[in-house]
């Protein structure tokens, strides 16, 4: 595994960038995976001003989301596919039949994460997949206890997860009721990627980090499996690794 420990969430950002572009180049149809969450939007916004400057085309990229929440509709604010298309999608030459989504209101979620499942091994499986950490390990929308051996399915998501991305006080009394399940790329899913690239930014994920690859492989911790992946590059900011322990913190 490689380990970049850099200063902080801009570096992180662009170095994360340079990594993805360069993967393009090698490989024009690369087949990417994507994640959603607060720590990939300094890559995205990177990624958009490379292509507007005429680095890389993205006319062959075939790409994967990792999860969606269930059930959810495309406009709703919280929608992955949203997310998306605001930050990426919309602002490089993707051609709109390469992307591929969880559909957050089939009727039907075990046929929808088969036909998932059969579209990712249709373009020879996933290439490069970046990935978050949630604050309790998780890796996608995979939470602690889920199996290694795991497909693409319907999950139900922690209370952690929730508060940690609706906030502590889900505004259910204005009607607002935030979606307790997720469809997601299982571990197994993931970890057949030919590479992975793992961002983790900020203090708030050192715990998380720390247990994920100073610990043993355990399912409680979603991401431990990732010492497994034979080609995994980590992006940490000091703020994630902990500053008095950098270069220390990771094994490498
Ligand atoms: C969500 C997503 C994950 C993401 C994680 C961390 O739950 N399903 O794919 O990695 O949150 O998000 P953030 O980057 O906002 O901390």
């Amino acid at each position: 595994m490689d380990v970049l420990v850099v200063s902080n969430y801009e570096e992180l950002s662009r170095r994360a960038a340079e990594l993805v572009d360069e993967a393009i180049h090698k490989r024009p149809n690369l087949v990417l995976g994507l994640p959603t969450g607060s720590t990939p939007l300094g890559l995205y916004a990177h990624l958009v001003r490379r292509f507007q400057a005429g680095a890389t085309s993205w006319a062959k990229v075939r790409t994967f989301n990792l999860d969606e929440y269930y059930p959810v509709r495309p406009q709703d604010p919280w929608s992955f596919r949203r997310y998306m298309e605001e930050h990426l999608f919309r602002h490089v030459d993707l051609k709109p039949e390469h992307i591929h989504f969880l559909d957050g209101q089939a009727p039907d979620p075990e046929a929808e994460c088969r036909r998932y499942e059969e579209a990712i091994a249709s373009v020879g499986g996933l290439g490069l997949v970046i990935l978050g950490l949630g604050v309790n390990g998780h890796i996608g929308f995979n939470e602690p206890g889920t199996p290694w051996d795991s497909r693409t399915h319907l999950t139900t998501l922690s209370q952690e997860t929730v508060t940690a991305n609706f906030g502590a006080a889900p505004r259910e009394a204005d009607d607002f009721y935030p979606p307790r399940q997720a469809l997601t790329m299982g571990i197994a899913t993931i970890m057949e990627a030919r590479q992975i690239l793992l961002l983790v930014s900020g203090a708030n994920k050192s715990r998380a980090l720390g247990r994920a690859f100073n610990g043993p492989v355990t399912p409680s911790i979603p991401a431990s499996i990732l010492q497994r992946h034979p080609h995994l590059t980590v992006i940490a900011d000091r703020a994630a690794v902990g500053i008095k322990a950098a270069g220390r913190a990771l094994r490498a």
